[in-house]
């Protein structure tokens, strides 16, 4: 396959970035799309250009890593699949592909495709655990959990923390992850005793990092790799007005909150 690609490239949040066209030649069908890149950057490492910088780990579809917006859809064209599992076979020979960051505030570009996510991870911070040791995993499983409960924990627990549903929401909203966290322990007995503390901490964080507020526009879950359902929104929700109701306040505290 030939195909032309029109890359984002920028060299840090700092400075304007630009798309630069990059011609790929002797591309196979059967490449991930990663590999493909792969394939460019060699070529401009040979040329004595600058490679493309773009993340990844497992290449697998499980680290959440690979974030490229594609054609302008989070994670291409195929729906279900994070960007590393997607295959060359999906496009067309002589097709020419935009590839660009995820592109929200809360996101900031570190080089190229690169972004920082680590407002993900003070969102975890602020309440997406549980505070209590389970013990050993024997101890954990005498714990009975009805099988419902269990296959919705284990579905919303499917969450990558990819981003791609902050990505595809016009309003740059982070509340599928943080709707999949919080869900994920909201089903476990475990996860009872802070349940509403975590809701209204988690969804403050999310605020004070600059993510928007969710419309049910559900751009979010049609773009997510693991399919996380828009009912977890509901769930979070339903979770914020019990907290509402119990007068529980956040006890995130503003001064930690912003990214450094
Ligand atoms: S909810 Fe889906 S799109 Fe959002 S971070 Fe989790 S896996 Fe990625
Ligand atoms: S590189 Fe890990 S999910 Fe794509």
């Amino acid at each position: 396959m030939k195909l032309t690609l029109k890359v984002w490239r920028q060299k840090n949040s700092k400075t304007p970035g630009e798309f630069k066209t990059y011609q790929a030649d002797h591309i196979s069908p059967d490449m991930s799309f990663l590999e493909m890149l792969d394939v460019v950057n060699q070529e401009l490492i040979l040329r004595g250009e600058e490679p493309i910088a773009f993340d990844h780990d497992c290449r697998e579809g499980i680290c959440g890593m690979c974030s490229l917006m594609i054609n302008g859809v989070a994670h291409g064209p195929k729906a279900a699949i994070t960007t590393c599992q997607l295959h060359m076979r999906s496009f067309k020979d002589g097709d020419t592909i935009t590839i660009e960051p995820w592109r929200a505030l809360p996101f900031p570009i570190i080089k190229d495709l690169v972004v920082d996510r680590s407002s993900f991870d003070r969102i975890i911070q602020a309440g997406g655990y549980i505070s209590v040791s389970t013990g050993s995993a024997p101890d954990a499983n005498t714990i009975p959990v009805p099988k419902p409960d269990a296959d919705k924990a284990m579905d919303a627990a499917a969450c990558i923390g990819c981003g791609a549903c902050v990505a595809a929401c016009p309003n740059g909203s982070a509340m599928l992850f943080v709707a999949a966290k919080a869900a994920h322990l909201s089903f476990l007995p475990q996860g009872q005793a802070e349940r509403y503390q975590r809701a209204v901490n988690m969804v403050m964080q999310q605020d004070l990092e600059g993510f928007g507020n969710c419309t049910n526009i559900g751009e979010c879950s049609a773009v997510c790799p693991k399919e996380i359902s828009m009912d977890t929104i509901a769930r979070l929700n339903r979770d914020l007005i019990v907290a509402a109701l119990k007068g529980i306040e956040p006890t995130v505290q503003p001064a930690a909150a912003k990214a450094s």
